[in-house]
């Protein structure tokens, strides 16, 4: 039995399992990027201030694919933001990050993948994703990468779908031109400046030029099968 200010309570207090304490995720993931540097791309996992602005506009019932898990800073955000277990899926690369994962977040699916090959996976969802969520390394990235990456997630994310990244830069991460090739621009949604070390998280999305660009394409094929209307 615990004993709290003086009161008896009959349920034990709910101590922080291994999992959950920082120190151990700081450990693992230092031993890790030890590893593997690049792979891994920081020394430490993020701090809780970048997870909040990660999940910025993220609501109960929007289903979610995370890139890039870690030891689940970010998961326990999108978690927290009040995303149900079943609307989320993670993609890491690194076998003991995903088995770490996968025992922190029963229930969760934690797929062991390359997040360049997200479109294989999105089908685990229930439909189409509102959010991609993305703690990839970027800057470590090469521009063929960036543009696989860009491509596969505007290609599956939901018509008002949002692509969520973080930069240890205070700019965004994915060239101009790999934007405006798929009708997308990019803001800042915040700056985590006491996180180690200080965080810029920019939100991705389909532009209104982008949108219109879409739509005539699509009233330009549809006129070439005579389903659209015509002029004159
Ligand atoms: C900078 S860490 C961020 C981890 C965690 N999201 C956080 O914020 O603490 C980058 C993570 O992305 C993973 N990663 C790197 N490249 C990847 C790839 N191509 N596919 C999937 N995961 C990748 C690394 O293993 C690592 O867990």
């Amino acid at each position: 039995m615990n004993r709290i200010n003086g009161g008896l309570l009959s349920e034990p207090v709910e101590k922080k399992s291994k999992r959950q304490s920082s120190w151990y995720q700081h450990g693992r993931f230092f031993f890790a990027w030890l590893r593997n540097p690049r792979g891994v791309g920081a020394v430490l996992p993020s701090g809780p201030a970048v997870g909040k602005l990660l999940v910025t506009g993220v609501r109960p019932g929007a289903r979610v694919i995370e890139l890039g898990g870690g030891t689940g800073t970010v998961t326990q955000a999108i978690l927290d933001a009040g995303v149900d277990r079943d609307d989320l899926i993670v993609l890491e690369k690194d076998a003991s990050f995903v088995k770490f994962l996968r025992r922190r977040f029963p229930g969760v699916k934690i797929i062991q993948a390359n997040a360049l090959e997200l479109d294989r996976y999105a089908d685990e969802l229930s439909g189409p994703p509102d959010f991609v969520i993305s703690g990839l390394p970027l800057l470590l990235f090469t521009s063929e990468e960036k543009k696989r990456l860009v491509d596969n997630i505007f290609s599956v994310l939901a018509p008002r779908g949002r692509f969520h990244q973080f930069s240890y830069v205070a700019r965004c991460t994915v060239p101009a031109e790999q934007l405006r090739a798929v009708g997308a621009r990019a803001s800042l949604i915040g700056v985590a400046p006491f996180n180690v070390p200080p965080c810029f998280v920019f939100r991705l999305r389909k532009s209104a030029a982008g949108k219109h660009k879409e739509l005539s394409v699509l009233r330009s094929s549809l006129r070439k099968l005579g389903l659209g209307r015509r002029a004159g």
